[in-house]
């Protein structure tokens, strides 16, 4: 079965993925938005020009309105990869309309949108997915199995880079920040191996960048985190890390569980237990890839199995970045409660 895809927004994200589902022969590039149509033409030139063997050259109509395309093109589902400002109506748009949805991370930058977006998803029952490609590698699905039923005590996660070039992103009212916008992988993958956050204080401020012109994100947050199961953990972010980073400190977890420590990267973990070897699962599939093979067979099949991460559990995802980032900004813990409020103690 052929799926028909559309995209809203065709920047740098939406290229990556174009280029995976072009490797997916069930998978029709069919309508490309962006209000900068110099974007989707480029686009089309740059897939045209690396087109898997045998595959015919893609004709995607072209659209700088997200609803000309819904109203002018059959399609199946719809990729948003939009700066994370630019979600709201769009989304809306797209779920009225039945289409499944693939959601960039971070889904919003206010966590009121993000639940509206969300109970929008589940009132039409629509197959919904958010790019947090990394819970497709087999070595992070192998982590989580193996800390199953483990009592963990502590987390470490800590992201240091650089600052993005895209203009948005350090503007914290374009971007929500960089823990919301860079960080949301790591902290989704906390979520994944040690369960759901309750309390939350933050130490965050603007140190290192302020020569950047344009820039009022927070570059450093030091985040302390109890979670649900009394396991505690420590997670530390910064887009100020220019001079470089040492190894294993940016994108690995560090887990410390009953008898088991735990290094996990995104492609690549080490277990430690008493007495024995230490052991290394790794994985060389291409988890992005993964992902929108899932997607694609999920939209033909009209179904959610093969989805690791569905709207609603990114959103949970998203609620800890966000309490992260409010902690930071009124200097209070903060508790997220079962129906994804932040409230500050
Ligand atoms: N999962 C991942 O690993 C990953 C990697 C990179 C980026 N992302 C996410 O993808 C999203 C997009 O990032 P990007 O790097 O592609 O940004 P980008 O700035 O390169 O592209 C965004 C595009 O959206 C377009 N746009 C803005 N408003 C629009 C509107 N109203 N209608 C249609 N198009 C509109 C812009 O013109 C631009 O071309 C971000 O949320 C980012 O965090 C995720």
């Amino acid at each position: 079965m052929t799926v028909k895809l559309g995209f809203i927004g065709v920047g740098g994200r939406s290229v990556h993925e174009m280029r995976d589902l072009i490797k997916i022969p069930e998978a029709e590039l069919t309508g490309f938005c962006d209000i900068d149509e110099s974007r989707c033409t480029a686009a089309v030139d740059t897939l045209n020009g690396v087109l898997p063997l045998g595959r015919n050259p893609i004709q995607p109509g072209i659209f700088t309105d997200h609803r000309a395309m819904l109203d002018s093109v059959e399609l199946d589902a719809v990729y948003i990869s939009l700066p994370t400002f630019a979600h709201g109506q769009i989304d809306h748009d797209v779920i009225a309309a039945g289409k499944a949805v693939m959601i960039e991370k971070p889904i919003a930058i206010e966590l009121s949108l993000a639940k509206e977006i969300g109970a929008h998803i589940t009132e039409t029952g629509i197959v919904n997915a958010v790019g947090y490609q990394m819970r497709y590698a087999p070595s992070v699905g192998q982590t989580r199995a193996l800390l199953e039923g483990v009592p963990i005590g502590m987390v470490i996660a800590v992201r240091w880079g650089g600052l993005p070039g895209t203009p948005w992103w350090r503007v914290q009212e374009q971007s929500g920040g960089m823990l919301i916008e860079q960080h949301t992988h790591s902290i989704d993958l906390v979520r994944y191996f040690v369960g759901e956050p309750d309390t939350i204080y933050a130490a965050g401020d603007t140190v290192l960048l302020n020569d950047v012109p344009n820039l009022n994100i927070l570059d450093v947050n030091a985040m302390t985190v109890r979670f649900k199961n009394r396991a505690v953990g420590m997670i530390g972010n910064s887009p100020a890390a220019h001079a470089g980073v040492p190894p294993n400190v940016t994108n690995v977890l560090h887990i410390l569980a009953k008898d088991i420590t735990v290094t996990a990267g995104f492609n690549s973990t080490t277990v430690l237990r008493p007495g024995q070897e230490a052991e290394t699962i790794t994985s060389d599939q291409d988890s992005n890839l993964s992902m929108n093979q899932a997607f694609v067979a999920a939209v033909a099949n009209n179904t959610q199995e093969g989805i690791l991460s569905p709207y609603d559990d990114a959103l949970r995802s998203f609620a800890f970045t966000y309490a992260g980032q409010k902690s930071a900004e009124l200097r209070r813990e903060v508790r997220i409660t079962d129906d994804l409020e932040v409230v500050p103690q």
